[in-house]
């Protein structure tokens, strides 16, 4: 059974180990590195999730952690979704579904007409997941990545 748990400050032990999970996991998909949170203490997690009207949702299949995302507040009237990412033995079942639709009440909760994201071109499962989520290209340019040519793909999301 999955169950979404919106997280709070004290739940900081819980978000590392989802997050430290995930960079590890799937270092190709984010652009932070796992060599930039390992070190991290408690003041920073806590940081993190002390962000100013910000959500950080983490999902748990049968009690154990499997996936998280975050919704951070943006330009005007639009929210960003940031860290998804379901763990391998919890993919196929819905789990980031759930996870957006938990971000996306919150924002449109908070006020937000949008959601918007950036992911890396060639991550196809990330696209599939966000495209079957109502996500389209804006067309922007995103932000160029390491090699220096290729730049992340901006999706957005209406909430009307
Ligand atoms: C992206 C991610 C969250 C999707 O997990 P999920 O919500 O369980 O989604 P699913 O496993 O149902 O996969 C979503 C879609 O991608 C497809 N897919 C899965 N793995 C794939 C792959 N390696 N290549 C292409 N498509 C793939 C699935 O068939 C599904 O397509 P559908 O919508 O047509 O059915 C998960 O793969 C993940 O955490 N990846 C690593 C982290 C990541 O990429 N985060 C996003 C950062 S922007």
């Amino acid at each position: 059974m999955v169950r979404l748990r919106v997280l709070t400050t004290s739940d900081w032990p819980l978000w590392r180990e989802v997050r430290l999970a995930a960079l590890e996991d799937a270092p190709y998909a984010f652009k932070s590195r796992l060599g930039d949170w390992h070190s991290g203490g408690e003041e920073r997690w806590r940081a993190r999730l002390a962000l100013p009207g910000a959500c950080h949702v983490v999902a748990l299949l049968d009690g154990r952690a499997a996936g998280m995302a975050s919704g951070l507040p943006g330009e005007r009237d639009v929210c960003e979704l940031r860290s998804v990412w379901v763990g391998p033995h919890a993919r196929g079942l819905g789990v980031g579904d759930r996870l957006i639709a938990a971000v996306r009440v919150w924002a449109r909760a908070s006020g937000a007409t949008a959601l918007r994201l950036a992911v890396f071109p060639d991550n196809e499962a990330a696209l599939a997941l966000y495209r079957r989520n109502g996500f389209v290209a804006t067309g922007e340019p995103g932000d160029l990545l390491p090699d220096g040519v290729t730049r992340e793909l901006v999706m957005v999301n209406g909430l009307r």
